[in-house]
């Protein structure tokens, strides 16, 4: 039988779901909260429209679909979600699956699982990178949710998920807020990925002095080996890319001010409230939010000079430099999700997390292999320093990241992300770090005690007093 799902909001992403359902023989139950857009999306569909079938309101939705119904909500996960929610609950059957498929925070997702729980209906958090472009074509797809739920949304979601060498790359990775997390983190992965490539263009621009334009070459041959990733990819075009009213480079013309809609926030968040703490998603994240002081940062300049020394760059030692910081990155955001999967007890699969993002997402990259593989052939808990082959790539990496950060502190540009990238290494590589100072204050003014290396229990010190 043909799988078949409703789907409600037909705004950039969800039409681009529904027609990726429709061409991949699913039928699809389509309506929208302003129905002025429906004729408009069918036009668009084309052919495809034979697989597709619109509907006035929710309330045909769902008097259309049979039971067990499956309906997809590409909604903002905010309030907007909330309401619809309370909006169904009455007219669905117990059984009926609701899907948010937005950027939803995961505390939501938890929420809105347990009240939809109450009603025997069930509740799934699927987060869905790539885009538009993804999820017209194939995205990457990260479900959270009941089995039951999942045994209706495989099939669908196996159908139009991006493949990787034949692989869907979608998979089930836990109850409730599984699903929702690891998108979120996925997009602080992200969020420090697209900043480190926006430092090492301004080592490169500010302190090389190398155009636009050359750097965008760099990054199209760094597509071509290890270092290939998307982010990298549009990098390399956006470089490129003039603008038609002045002739000027594109990024000339683009005010220097970061929009972010709460994702890579929220991957902070959720890592210091689980006693962690991801320095270069912080360090990505905080960067935008500087972005948008302009006037301050304009202030600053007059008062201090905004000089910044010239740098000789070697591009291979780049490259190592920033294969070692990438997988830094990599590996503050999976031990955040190891950290979730202990506090909500959802046994995430690290290896399959990262198999799932080789193709379709954002952060697609060949990298993406490697960890993949170091997660299959070596179990290190999430933990992807201990892996080998991370290993590997760290050790001839992390000497050309101390030189490049050095000297580029040293000569006044600004690094927030490769630099904690090496705070955060440095530190896990020391065995006995500065932390018996910290002790010492604290049993000082607080009383707070110490263990001792040579005894069990709390101990106090005798001071001075
Ligand atoms: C993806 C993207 C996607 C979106 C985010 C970006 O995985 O497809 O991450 O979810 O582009 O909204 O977030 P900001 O707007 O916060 O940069």
């Amino acid at each position: 039988t043909t799988p078949l799902i409703g789907l409600y909001g037909l705004g950039t992403m969800g039409a681009a779901l529904a027609l990726n359902m429709a061409e991949h023989g699913i039928h699809v139950h389509v309506a929208n909260r302003t129905t002025a857009e429906v004729p408009v999306f069918l036009d668009r569909a084309g052919p495809l429209g034979t697989n597709i079938t619109a509907h006035d309101d929710i309330d045909a939705l769902i008097a259309a679909l049979p039971k067990p119904r499956t309906i997809l909500f590409m909604i903002p996960s905010t309030k907007p979600m909330d309401d619809m929610i309370d909006f169904v609950i009455p007219k669905l059957s117990p059984g009926d699956t609701v899907i948010d498929a937005g950027n939803a925070d995961f505390n939501d997702t938890r929420r809105r699982d347990a009240l939809l729980r109450e009603h025997e209906l069930h509740f799934v958090g699927m987060g869905v990178s790539g885009g538009e472009e993804g999820a017209r074509h194939g995205p990457s797809i990260m479900v959270g949710g009941t089995e039951h739920s999942w045994a209706q949304l495989e099939p669908v979601t196996k159908a139009i998920a991006a493949q990787h060498e034949g692989d869907p790359c979608v998979a089930h990775l836990g109850p409730d807020g599984a699903g929702h997390f690891v998108k979120t983190v996925h997009n602080g992965i992200e969020y420090a990925d697209m900043q480190l490539i926006a430092e090492i263009h301004g080592l490169l621009h500010h302190g090389a002095g190398r155009s636009h334009a050359e750097i965008g070459d760099l990054f199209t041959e760094w597509d071509r080996g290890p270092l290939k990733s998307y982010l990298v990819e549009i990098t390399g075009r956006l470089l490129h890319e003039v603008d038609p009213q002045t002739g000027r480079p594109v990024v000339d013309i683009i005010k220097d001010s970061a929009g972010q809609k709460g994702t890579g926030r929220w991957t902070v968040i959720e890592a210091i409230r689980m006693g962690q703490s991801a320095t270069m998603i912080e360090a990505a994240v905080a960067s935008r939010a500087w972005s948008s002081e302009g006037d301050l940062r304009a202030q600053a300049a007059a008062l201090y000079g905004e000089d910044r020394g010239t740098l000789e760059i070697d591009d291979a030692e780049l490259a190592k430099a920033f294969s070692a910081a990438r997988v830094l990155d990599y590996a503050q955001g999976f031990r955040i999700l190891r950290a979730a999967s202990a506090e909500f007890g959802w046994d995430l699969d690290y290896a399959r997390i990262a198999e799932i993002w080789r193709a379709g997402c954002i952060i697609r990259s060949a990298l993406l292999d490697d960890i993949s593989a170091a997660f299959r052939n070596a179990d290190t808990g999430g933990e992807l320093i201990l892996a080998p082959a991370m290993a590997e790539i760290l050790k001839d990496g992390i000497p050309a990241l101390r030189a490049l950060i050095s000297k580029s502190l040293a000569a006044g540009h600004a690094t927030p992300a490769l630099a904690s990238a090496l705070g955060w290494f440095d530190t896990m590589r020391q065995s006995r770090g500065q932390a018996h100072i910290i002790q010492g204050q604290r049993d000082i003014f607080g009383r707070h005690g110490f263990e001792r290396i040579d005894a069990t229990g709390p101990h106090h010190g005798p001071w001075w007093g």
